[in-house]
C-alpha cells in the first residue's frame, strides 16, 4: 500500500508562525501523530505533500527513523492538486490511502477497516455522521450507493441537509487515481482541484465506491484552530485515562492528567491530580505520585513515593524511596532503593546509594553518594569552577553537616563526619570528625549599644 499525508495547508486559522502540522497534540506534532499510525499499517511507500513552513517540515521528516518521501505543492490549488504531487512517489501496483496531516486523531483500526472494504480495486472512503456538517463535503447516495461529494459551497438546499460527511480520508486503486486526477477541473465554487471529484469519476468509470466508519467522530476530526486542538488534546488525554484505568490505575481525577508521551504502569499505582507525565515514563508496582508533579523521562520502581509539586526529569528512583514534596530530581540522577530526597533539594547526575537521606534544602551535582549517608540542610556541592565540573565522592555511612560546602573534586570517606557549616576544599579521611568553621568566641564585658539620645 502507499501511504499520501497532506500537508500543504497554511492553518491561517491557527494564527501562529508554526506551520499547522507542526503544532503539538499531546507534545507531539500533529504530522508525527499521522505518520506513526500510518507507520502501523506497514505501508511500501509513504509521501508527505507539504507546502506552507515547508523547511520545517521537512526537518521533522529528516529527524524520523524510516525513510518519508515528500513533495511539494506550490502553489496549493486544491486537495487533488495536493495528491497529483505524490504520483511519481507511488506503486501503482497497490492502491492509495489518502491522509491529512491535520487529523491526528485517527486509529489504525478504523484505517484498516477501510483499506479492507477497499480491497484492490474498489474506491472506500471514512464518512461519519456529523451531528453539524457546515462546511465539510457531504456524501451523495443514490439508492444506498454513493454516487458523488459535494462541498458545502457547492452544495443545494437539499444536499445541505445531508450529514453524513467526507472525512477526506480515502483508498484509491493506484492506477485508477492517476486516470482520475489526471481529468479534474478547477470549474467550482473555490476554483480549486477537488480531490473529492474522483468520486464521481470512479461512479462514471463502473468502479465500486463503498464507505467505512470511524468508532466516533474525533477519530476524523482536523485541527484548524487553537480551539480544535484544544478541544482534541482534551479528547485524546481523556482517552488515554481511561486507558490507565482500565489498566487498573488509580486517578484521583480522570480529567486532571496529561500524558505526552508514553506512560507504562504497574500494579497499583496511584496518581494524585494535575500531574503531566513526558516522554517515556515507567511507574512499577504500587507508585504513588503525588499532586502536580511532573516526571519526564524516568523510571520510578516498585513502591516509591513521589510527594506532591516535584520535578523529575530524566532520571531513575529506587524502589520504596520517598521523594518531595518540592524535590528536583535532574537528568543523570540514579537514587537506589530507599533514598530519601525532601522539600527544595536538587539532585543532578549523581549515584545516591541504599538508604541515603538528603531531606531539606541541598544540592548534590555530579556525585557519587554512597549507601546510609545522611546530607544535611542546607548542603551543597559546589561542582562548578565556572569554567569546568568536578566530582564530589561521599563514601558509605558518611554525614555531612548541615550547610557545608564540599569543593569538588573531593571525597568524603566512609563514615567521616563533616562538621555543619564546613567549607571542604581537601578530603576528608575516613571516621573522622573534620570541619572547617572558625572557632566559637564570646567576647567578655561586651555591651549593646544603647540609641543615643537626642
Ligand atoms: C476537504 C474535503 C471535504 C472534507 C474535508 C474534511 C476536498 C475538496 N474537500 O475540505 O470534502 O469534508 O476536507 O476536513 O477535498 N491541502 C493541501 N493542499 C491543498 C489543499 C489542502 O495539502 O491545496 C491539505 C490541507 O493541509 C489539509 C487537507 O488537505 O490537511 C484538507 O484541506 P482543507 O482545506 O482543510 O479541506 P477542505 O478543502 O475544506
Ligand atoms: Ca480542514
Amino acid at each position: 500500500m502507499n501511504v499520501v499525508i497532506l500537508a500543504a495547508g497554511m492553518g491561517k486559522r491557527m494564527q501562529s508562525a508554526l506551520p499547522k502540522v507542526l503544532h503539538p497534540l499531546a507534545g507531539k506534532p500533529l504530522l508525527s501523530h499521522v505518520i506513526d499510525t500510518a507507520q502501523g499499517l506497514s505501508p511500501g511507500r509513504l509521501c508527505v505533500i507539504y507546502g506552507h513552513g515547508g523547511a520545517a517540515v521537512l526537518e521533522l521528516l529528516s529527524r524520523r527513523p524510516e525513510k518519508v518521501a515528500a513533495a511539494l505543492q506550490e502553489p496549493q490549488l486544491g486537495t487533488g492538486h495536493a495528491v497529483m504531487q505524490a504520483l511519481p512517489e507511488l506503486d501503482e501496483t497497490v492502491p492509495t490511502l489518502i491522509l491529512y496531516g491535520d487529523v491526528p486523531l485517527t486509529t489504525a483500526a478504523s484505517l484498516q477497516a477501510l483499506v479492507d472494504a477497499a480491497g484492490s480495486d474498489k474506491l472506500a472512503i471514512l464518512t461519519v455522521e456529523q451531528d453539524d456538517p457546515f462546511g465539510l463535503g457531504r456524501i451523495v447516495r443514490e439508492n444506498g450507493q454513493i454516487v458523488r461529494i459535494v462541498e458545502q459551497k457547492d452544495a443545494t438546499e437539499a444536499e445541505r441537509a445531508i450529514r453524513e460527511i467526507n472525512s477526506g480520508i480515502m483508498v484509491a486503486p493506484t492506477a485508477k487515481l492517476k486516470q482520475w486526477l489526471a481529468t479534474l477541473s478547477n470549474n467550482n465554487a473555490q476554483g480549486e482541484y477537488y480531490l473529492t471529484d474522483i468520486v464521481a469519476k470512479a461512479v462514471a468509470d463502473g468502479v465500486a465506491v463503498v464507505s467505512a466508519q470511524p468508532s466516533a467522530q474525533w477519530e476524523v476530526a482536523g485541527v484548524n484552530s487553537k480551539v480544535q486542538l484544544a478541544e482534541l488534546e482534551r479528547i485524546h488525554q481523556g482517552n488515554i485515562a481511561h486507558r490507565l484505568l482500565e489498566q487498573g490505575v488509580t486517578l484521583l481525577d480522570p480529567a486532571r492528567i496529561d500524558v505526552r508521551g508514553e506512560l507504562v504502569c504497574g500494579r497499583d499505582v496511584t496518581i494524585d491530580v494535575g500531574c503531566v507525565f513526558e516522554g517515556k515514563v515507567e511507574l512499577a508496582d504500587g507508585v504513588s505520585v503525588g499532586a502536580h508533579s511532573v516526571i519526564v523521562n524516568a523510571r520510578i520502581a516498585a513502591g516509591a513515593v513521589i510527594k506532591p509539586f516535584c520535578h523529575i526529569e530524566e532520571a531513575v528512583v529506587g524502589a520504596a524511596s520517598i521523594i518531595g514534596p518540592y524535590a528536583r530530581l535532574r537528568p543523570g540522577t540514579e537514587l537506589a532503593e530507599d533514598v530519601h530526597i525532601g522539600n527544595f533539594v536538587e539532585i543532578k547526575n549523581s549515584q545516591i546509594a541504599a538508604h541515603s537521606k538528603a531531606n531539606h534544602l541541598a544540592y548534590v551535582g555530579d556525585a557519587t553518594v554512597g549507601s546510609r549517608v545522611n546530607i544535611g540542610a542546607g548542603a551543597i556541592t559546589c561542582n562548578y569552577d565556572g569554567a569546568n565540573k568536578f566530582r564530589t565522592v561521599i563514601e558509605d555511612d558518611a554525614f555531612i553537616g548541615s550547610d557545608s560546602q564540599l569543593i569538588a573534586p573531593v571525597t568524603v570517606g566512609a563514615g567521616a563526619t563533616i562538621g555543619p557549616g564546613t567549607t571542604l576544599s581537601r578530603n576528608a579521611p575516613a571516621g573522622k570528625l573534620t570541619v572547617s568553621r572558625a572557632r566559637q568566641l564570646t567576647i567578655e564585658n561586651w555591651t549593646r549599644p544603647v540609641k543615643i539620645k537626642k
